[in-house]
């Protein structure tokens, strides 16, 4: 997500935190900041916009510093602007912190922060943090035990990256989640959120593990816990090229993207569940407004579009609440009937697509009531929609979207369950959901443990002149998303629609060869989708069958059979299925020699009509 840099040495150390900025900003960011060691004070400069507007700031000769911190900010909590950049401050103004990742207790902090009378400048649950750590730093201990001691207080998946004017050569970096890697050097040390800033300075890199805290010097860096206690630490020769380090090692941005969906799914969880077992999501309409809603539509393009789908099924099935899916385009030119009591629901990765915000303002004319569902934070869709969820699942640079509709499918859910809560669903079961929820990042990870095998079918399949995606209800919107990442790819052409339709006209495309991939995981519908496979089966196609570890039935009638994981619940189970068919459309693509991150004829942000 965001950007993490800080030098300790006899370098330039402002010159060597922007250069490794300039190396992080394939991330994508909206704000940047540095604080560097100033004669004996710590300065801060920091400003909304490109690298650029932070470089304007500090004029072209760059001032002479031998430490600095710097920090490039994708927003999450509040909007990208020059109080909200990094890096912040404490009370005292002695100490300078930038930050990665979410504090889930950061609103109870600082409660007791202003009751001891501290004012803050920023939304930002940073600046929270730095008062933490200020705080502890005001009784006269070290810097790294402020912030051991600072850290201990807070919750949450982050890292952090801390400075003090009072100690002229020592940065602190401390990782509860939020990957930080420190370069050495001779006679200086470098810290970066991602390897490939570090790689033009040094090849000898510690990763830091969660839990640890790091202090930086001129002659390298010790290692503890959060109690102080001392860990060794293992430097590796990092020698992968600049490219591929940006990939994090995936030869392509949509692998990286693919594999980075077990953290995504704790990102988005994060500061949204209770340790009871309910759902919190203060950002959305107070409940008496949730108690009126009457219908929902819910408006997207592409993948959002299926994300909307597979949110028509959950609100339909779990809340009764009837729920309509329109493609943005078809929305904005369709004269729609609109129920003043009914809410609009945007879905977009970018919150830029053209069409999605002329629904948006049409909702608006209406006066009806609007929920953005979206990634990037300060975006024309995140901020003209009455209430925001953000899908927090960092910057998505791959054309074909991967994270970002896990993301959506389960904010969308997470928004489902609620409204379970406020209108009191009977037999809604949270607690067990959110306990399933809970795990749900373990199990994407395990998803991808049939990644070899996928590989294989993929390159059996590769020639296939057709493929079908076929499943029932929540099975059959995955499908459709599993195609459209296939053909955009892998320009193979697809036919998608729910297995029951098969009959009525679709079945005639059967050829002998031909591969049929079933999402399977709902047990309710086995026996139907069984006879599914046997129809095309029998007219010679190939059944690939994505379905549960727990399935008996299935194998036994299947060509190819790929299992995930059995998470106890039927929305979550089906929504695994996107991992198998993500990697297939991937693998198949990579076997044809595609152009994978920049499909032909398509843009990331589709910002026209
Ligand atoms: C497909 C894909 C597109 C987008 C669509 C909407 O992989 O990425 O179908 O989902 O263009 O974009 P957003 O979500 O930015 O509104």
């Amino acid at each position: 997500m965001c950007g993490i840099a800080g030098y300790v040495g006899p370098r330039n150390a402002v010159e060597v935190v922007l250069d490794q900025l300039k190396r992080l900003e394939y991330r994508g960011y909206d704000s940047a900041g540095v604080a560097y060691r100033n004669g004996s004070a710590l300065k801060t400069v920091k400003r909304a916009g490109k690298l650029t507007e932070l470089s304007g700031l500090l004029g072209s000769k760059l001032p002479v510093s031998h430490l600095a911190i710097a920090h490039s900010r994708w927003a999450t909590h509040g909007a990208p602007t020059d109080l909200n950049a990094h890096p912040h401050s404490d009370q005292s103004g002695r100490i300078a912190l930038i930050h990665n990742g979410i504090i889930e207790n950061y609103l109870e902090l600082k409660e007791e922060l202003v009751r001891e009378g501290h004012v803050f400048q920023s939304e930002t649950d940073t600046e929270v943090a730095a008062h933490v750590i200020g705080r502890e730093y005001d009784s006269g201990v070290e810097l790294d035990e402020a912030v051991r001691r600072g850290v201990r207080r807070m919750r949450g998946a982050y890292a952090f990256v801390v400075a003090s004017a009072d100690e002229p050569e020592k940065i602190v970096a401390v990782r509860a989640a939020s990957p930080l890697v420190i370069g050495l050097g001779d006679g200086e040390t470098f810290l970066a959120s991602d390897i490939p800033a570090l790689l033009p300075y040094t090849r000898r890199v510690i990763v830091l593990e969660g839990g640890q805290v790091a202090v930086l010097t001129p002659a390298g860096v010790v290692v503890t816990d959060v109690n102080g206690a001392s860990v060794a630490v293992h430097p590796f020769e990092a020698d992968w090229d600049i490219e591929s380090a940006e990939k994090g090692g995936y030869e392509h941005f949509m692998l990286k993207e693919i594999h980075e969906q077990p953290d995504v799914v704790h990102q988005c969880l994060l500061g949204r569940l209770t340790p009871d077992n309910r759902v919190v999501l203060d950002q959305v309409f107070s409940n008496h407004v949730l108690q009126d809603i009457d219908r929902v539509n819910i408006i997207a393009c592409g993948t959002a579009y299926h994300a909307g789908l597979m949110a028509k099924f959950i609100f339909e099935r779990m809340l009764r609440l009837p729920t309509d899916v329109f493609y943005s385009s078809e929305f904005r030119y369709g004269d729609p009937v609109l129920s003043p009591r009914s809410l609009a629901i945007f879905v977009s990765q970018s919150g830029e697509t053209a069409d999605s915000l002329a629904a948006l303002r049409l909702c608006k004319a209406r006066r009806i009531r609007t929920l953005g569902i979206v990634n990037v934070v300060g975006s024309s869709i995140a901020r003209e929609c009455d209430r925001v969820l953000f899908t927090q699942a960092g910057p998505e640079i791959s054309v074909a979207s991967t994270k970002a509709y896990t993301a959506q499918v389960l904010t969308l859910f997470l928004f489902s369950l609620h409204m379970a809560q406020v209108r009191e669903m009977p037999g809604v079961r949270i607690k067990e959901t959110v306990a399933a929820l809970r795990k749900f990042g373990d199990y994407v990870q395990d998803a991808m443990a049939g990644e070899d095998q996928i590989k294989g079918v993929a390159a059996k399949f590769k020639d296939a002149r057709l493929v079908f995606f076929l499943g029932r209800g929540a099975d059959a919107s995955l499908s459709l998303e599993g195609a459209l990442k296939l053909k955009e790819i892998a320009y193979i052409p697809t036919q998608e629609c729910p297995a029951g339709e098969m009959k009525h006209g679709p079945l005639a495309l059967i050829e002998p060869g031909i591969p049929i991939v079933f999402g399977a995981t709902d047990p309710d519908v086995r026996e139907k989708l069984a006879s599914n496979i046997k129809e095309v089966q029998a007219r010679g196609g190939h059944a690939i069958v994505i379905t549960t570890s727990d399935d008996v039935t299935l194998g036994a009638i299947t060509d190819t059979l790929i299992k995930v994981p059995q998470t106890g619940n039927t929305y979550l189970n089906a929504l695994l299925t996107i991992v198998p068919m993500q990697l297939f459309a991937y693998y198949t693509a990579k076997a044809l020699g595609c152009e994978i991150d920049q499909p032909r004829n398509l843009a990331k942000s589709v910002t026209v009509e």
